[in-house]
């Protein structure tokens, strides 16, 4: 295990309550995911990313925290998290918590504390409580789950929350809510986790004067200048361990030069990248997206990261059947329910899989990617539980869709808190276990394979709409875009590929790993 494991790390994120569930009630737990520590073995991953685990409301899926340094009785106790942080280490496996500093729960003590005070106490400066404008609130922010991104309280001020009105903001120019966040991190770090993934990182510090957003003019609460020093200060505890803890940063930016400001050497490790995400399968922008993800990390000396999905976005393997493949997060809900073509999309998963994981940086993988689950778009509007569904009157589907329990077996009898289609029994870990062809396995197979993998990327001479790279000692990946077959470059060896080849063709939406002749084995 090296230091800068972070470098080159396959990290899965554990959504924790579709995960996998032990005890029965259809929803995941703790206890879920040690029993499937072996399946994560097996898949060859470096780390889990644990998307909030803490004791939750769950307004927003537990990303509205009511106590950063407990576990929901839902998905069990702080004991068992011990247990399955100390079990994954023990397979070789790192874990990274979620941590979640722009808001907490309107159920957090101090927001408790808060609301009982009266205006001008000091336990309120560690929100944004305001007076408003007349009947208005205090500015014209909106929140982005829909909605005014202000709540007034009984006694007339208003609080600021830039997502649900359940979770307010916090203020990061108060000292208290900085040294309560680094003494949080100190808490994890102890208990043994090896990173944290950091929620809305961008979105912490405010415009004092909370201006209205105007064109040219710095943006009052996104990309604040200030906002690098929280992360600075934390950059330092997490080098205060021997063996220095990783910052990830979910940071949605889209000035390449403004976010990797963030990963700068005194700042966060790494960050998603979200430009790749949402890149339409088509050769030339996929080739400019690496490319420019390559040269606005290398500015900073920081490692790319490769990401297809996660919580919060579209599945890939419906997104790519699509006839428009890009993702843009204000088109999600619009989009939902356009046809699609999963077997096309799922073609395309699995090229793309071969890609990310070759690619020079880290790669995510969002649980269920590796069993090639679509997105499940006709959940009934009964069962949806997102507020982005229900704030917007229905409007916006939300991302259940995203979020439904994998299926471990084929028999889906068993209870669930989002249903799962009947069609994920073919699907389920159980069905592509031992099957050549799976998804499961080209996942188990690329995983395995890119540990042999080392030093930078080098584009190859292609036909059009093929993308070709090759990577130190021989190793080539050659991905068809294109609408027709086209032959394989030479080569000694094919170590994997996506689809069958046809007497050395490679046919469209496929990619191949190969062993070229020329090199040293
Ligand atoms: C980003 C998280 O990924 C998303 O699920 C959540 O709703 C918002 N941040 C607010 O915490």
């Amino acid at each position: 295990m090296s230091h800068q494991w972070w470098r080159q790390a396959a990290i899965y994120q554990v959504y924790p309550r579709s995960f996998a569930d032990a005890d029965g009630d259809g929803i995941g737990d703790l206890a879920g995911v040690r029993a499937r520590l072996g399946h994560l073995r097996d898949l060859g991953i470096d780390a889990i990313w644990f998307s909030p685990w803490y004791p939750s409301p769950m307004a927003d899926a537990g990303y509205d925290v009511a106590d950063y340094r407990d576990i929901d009785p839902t998905f069990g106790t702080l004991d068992e998290a011990r247990e399955l942080i100390t079990e994954a280490h023990q397979l070789g496996i790192r874990s990274i918590v979620d941590v979640v500093p722009n808001h907490c729960s309107d159920q957090h003590e101090w927001f408790k504390e808060a609301l009982g005070a009266r205006p001008g106490d000091p336990v309120r400066d560690r929100f944004w409580f305001r007076t408003g404008r007349g009947p208005l609130p205090p500015n014209d922010w909106q929140s982005t789950f829909g909605g005014p991104a202000w709540t007034q309280v009984p006694d007339g001020e208003w609080y600021l929350h830039l997502f649900a009105p359940e979770q307010p903001d916090f203020n990061w120019d108060n000292p208290e809510v900085r040294s309560e966040f680094e003494d949080i991190l100190r808490f994890w770090f102890d208990l043994g986790v090896d990173g944290i993934r950091i929620d809305s990182a961008a979105m912490c510090v405010k415009d004092p004067e909370l201006g209205e957003i105007r064109e040219g003019e710095p943006h009052p609460y996104v990309d604040r200048d200030g906002t690098h020093e929280i992360y600075r200060a934390w950059r330092r505890i997490a080098e205060e361990y021997a063996e220095p803890r990783a910052l990830i940063g979910e940071v949605w930016l889209a000035d390449a030069e403004r976010f990797a400001r963030y990963l700068r050497p005194d700042e966060m490790h790494t960050a998603f990248n979200f430009d790749f995400l949402g890149c339409p399968w088509d050769a030339k922008a996929l080739r400019k997206v690496i490319d420019d993800t390559l040269a606005s990390h290398a500015v900073v000396g920081a490692p790319s990261t490769w990401v297809l999905s996660n919580h919060d976005v579209t599945r890939h393997v419906t997104r790519y059947g699509r006839a428009d493949t890009a993702f843009d997060f204000a088109l999600r809900g619009a989009r939902h329910g356009r046809p699609t073509d999963l077997a096309l999309g799922t073609r395309r998963a699995r090229a793309a899989a071969l890609l990310t994981t070759s690619l020079p940086g880290s790669v995510y993988v969002y649980q269920g990617e590796e069993l090639g689950l679509p997105e499940v778009e006709d959940l009934s509007d009964e069962v949806r539980d997102d507020p982005m569904y229900t704030r917007s009157g229905g409007a916006d589907p939300g991302r259940d869709g995203c979020r439904v329990p994998l299926p471990w077996s084929a028999d889906l009898t068993g209870p669930s808190w989002l249903p799962q289609p009947p069609s994920w029994a073919a699907l389920s870990v159980a069905a592509q276990q031992d099957h050549p062809g799976s998804m499961l396995t080209l996942y188990r197979a690329a995983l395995a394979g890119r540990r042999a993998l080392a030093g930078p990327m080098t584009w190859l001479e292609a036909p059009a709409d093929v993308l070709a790279f090759a990577r130190p000692g021989g190793f080539v990946c050659v991905i068809n875009l294109s609408a027709a077959a086209v032959p394989l470059p030479p080569h000694e060896q094919v170590l994997l590929s996506s689809g069958s080849l046809a007497e050395g063709q490679l046919p469209p939406d496929t990619a191949v790993w190969l062993r070229t002749i020329d090199s040293p084995a």
